[in-house]
């Protein structure tokens, strides 16, 4: 199993979509294992984007990502990264996909409502920037063996 870390961005939050959003990744069956509301400090959103750091919008980014509430995901399966980077579309509303998130809820390049690691390090990272240890949590759903053949070895 894999965990990624999202971000419901404070464009998504203002404009009421945490449940919507929340909803598309329960529905794939992506695990919850850590969710907070939290405004994310300055140093803090600096180092989340700082791979962006000499790029002409980083700081407006960082400025939008401090600009209010957020809602901070771990998100859990097999292969949880791709899944969620699927489920998120691509990065500018104005070009994403309908039938995905930002495709479906966005228009605006910069306000694009939701971040998502990008590789296993990244999660690895971003994971511990948010998170303390303790608030990940380690449970079983009770409709796991439904969302996945267990039968074998590994969850297929
Ligand atoms: P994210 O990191 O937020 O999940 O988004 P992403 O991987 O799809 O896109 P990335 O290239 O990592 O860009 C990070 C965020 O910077 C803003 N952005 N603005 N004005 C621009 O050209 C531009 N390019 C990127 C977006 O908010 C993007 O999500
Ligand atoms: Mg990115």
């Amino acid at each position: 199993m894999e965990r990624t870390l999202i971000i419901l961005k404070p464009d998504a939050v203002q404009r009421g979509l945490i449940g919507e959003i929340i909803t598309r990744f329960e529905k794939k069956g992506l695990q919850i294992a850590g969710m907070k509301l939290m405004v994310i400090p300055q140093s803090v959103a600096e180092t989340h984007y700082a791979p962006h750091k000499e790029k002409p919008f980083y700081p407006g980014l960082v400025r939008f990502m401090t600009s209010g509430p957020v809602v901070v995901l771990a998100l859990q399966g097999v292969n949880a990264i791709t899944i969620a980077r699927n489920l998120m579309g691509a990065t500018f509303g104005s070009k994403a996909a309908p039938g995905t998130i930002r495709g479906d809820y966005g228009v605006s390049n910069a306000y694009n409502l939701i971040h998502g690691s990008d590789s296993p390090e990244a999660a690895e990272k971003e994971l511990y920037l948010f998170f303390k240890k303790e608030e990940l949590l380690d449970w079983t759903p009770t409709i796991q063996s439904w969302v996945y053949d267990m039968t074998g070895a590994k969850p297929e």
